[in-house]
């Protein structure tokens, strides 16, 4: 039997990574299809390299374009190597464009689909992900919920109880592995200059915030206020799709550090020593939570509700008021709440039941 792992994007490397090493543990025979949506060496080779995954065995190269573009020849270019090598099953993770793609193909070829972090919904239609979340979660066979939350939002949608599985997240799983490793090996609080619980970390990347010139220009100001009024630095690790709509802002942001993508040693370093996070990422609202460091989301709507529920975490909005009074609140709460997303063991879990059904 053999198992397809199919990925594209960095946080899909991250969080695929504990079952890539699962497998290795176990022997069980896998190939690696990487839809080459990322492609720059600090979103995608960095972390096989850092995380020590063997390198994929197929690359589509699909890269940079429109939505359908994008999901159009991944979808493409998977389909023929699932054609050639047959897995018994695909593993995908999360929401991408790269997930959507390797879940149709897979479904029409009638090869069993394991969907790892099933059943999040932001319940916003305007963003990308929630449709491949959807979408994928309907023709998964093994639905990986996280939580007992997005298991009952499955059964609402009618999916059945047989293949819904609350295994926790593989992030869990991610950060325990490599915390230890991180402190051991890094230096980057050192390199900015920055003290541990004196500086906030912040990243925007997403489609509605970036691409919109008035919510992050407002986003970018709000960073520049927060830093003024509580004399303490931002630290902004930029993702590619920020720096380049941000180039075309005009704005003076020399209050804040930029940095280019960070590898994940630095960048777990940098979240845990951080006295808040602001993020508009959803595996920074759950490692954030998992860390013990609050987090303010630069958005109306989350799909990781948990990580508001245990008042690790609150929605701001994009509105400069409204991010102030949240990062106010969050500055003083005391970190106390219980980590809703597993015990680090998800990936051992996904791999037990698939190996129950003879799948591995
Ligand atoms: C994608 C995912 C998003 C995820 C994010 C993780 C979808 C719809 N979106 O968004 O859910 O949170 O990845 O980071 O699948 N670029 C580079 N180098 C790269 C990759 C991208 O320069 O290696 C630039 C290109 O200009 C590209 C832009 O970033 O046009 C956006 O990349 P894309 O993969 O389309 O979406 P992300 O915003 O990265
Ligand atoms: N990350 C990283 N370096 C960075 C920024 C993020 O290693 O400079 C990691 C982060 O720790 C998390 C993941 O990338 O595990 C989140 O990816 P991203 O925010 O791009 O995507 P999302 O989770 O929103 O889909």
């Amino acid at each position: 039997t053999m198992i397809s792992i199919i990925l594209g994007t960095r946080p899909e490397i991250i969080k695929m990574s504990p079952i890539i090493r699962e497998c290795q543990k176990r022997n069980i025979t896998f190939n690696i299809i990487h839809s080459g949506q990322h492609y720059s060496k600090n979103m995608d080779s960095v972390f096989f390299e850092q995380l020590e995954l063997p390198a994929p065995d197929y690359n589509i190269h699909v890269g940079s374009g429109t939505q359908a573009e994008q999901t159009g020849n991944a979808l493409i270019g998977i389909e023929r190597i699932l054609l050639e090598k047959r897995p018994d099953i695909v593993l995908v993770q999360g929401d991408t464009n790269t997930v959507l793609a390797g879940a149709i193909a897979a479904s029409k070829l009638n090869i069993k689909i394991g969907h790892v972090e099933a059943g999040l919904r932001s319940y916003f239609r305007e963003m990308p992900e929630e449709i491949n979340r959807v979408l994928t979660d309907h023709c998964s066979d093994y639905l990986f919920a996280p939580t007992e939350k997005s298991r009952n939002i499955l059964l609402k949608e009618g999916i059945s109880d047989k293949n819904i599985f609350v295994t926790g997240n593989t992030v869990v799983d991610a950060v325990y592995q490599n915390l230890e490793l991180s402190k051991k090996k890094i230096s980057i609080l050192k390199d900015y200059n920055l003290k541990k619980s004196g500086y906030i970390l912040a990243t925007v990347h997403r489609k509605e915030n970036v691409d919109n010139p008035v919510i992050f220009r407002n986003i970018l100001n709000s960073f520049l206020r927060i830093s003024n009024e509580f004399n303490i630095p931002v630290i902004y690790p930029i993702h590619p799709r920020a720096k380049k709509m941000m180039e075309m802002l005009d704005c003076n942001l020399s209050g804040i550090i930029f940095t280019e993508p960070l590898d994940y040693l630095s960048f777990l370093q940098l979240e845990q020593n951080a006295k808040i996070i602001l993020t508009d990422s959803g595996g920074l609202q759950e490692e954030a939570c998992i860390m013990k460091v609050p987090c303010v989301t630069l958005r109306d709507n989350t799909e990781r509700p948990e990580t508001v529920d245990v008042g690790a975490n609150i929605l701001s909005g994009t509105l400069s008021e409204s991010i102030f009074k949240s990062v106010e609140k969050m500055m003083s709460i005391k970190a106390e709440w219980i980590n809703p997303f597993g015990d680090g063991s998800s990936s051992k879990k996904i791999l037990d039941i698939l190996n129950k059904d003879q799948l591995l």
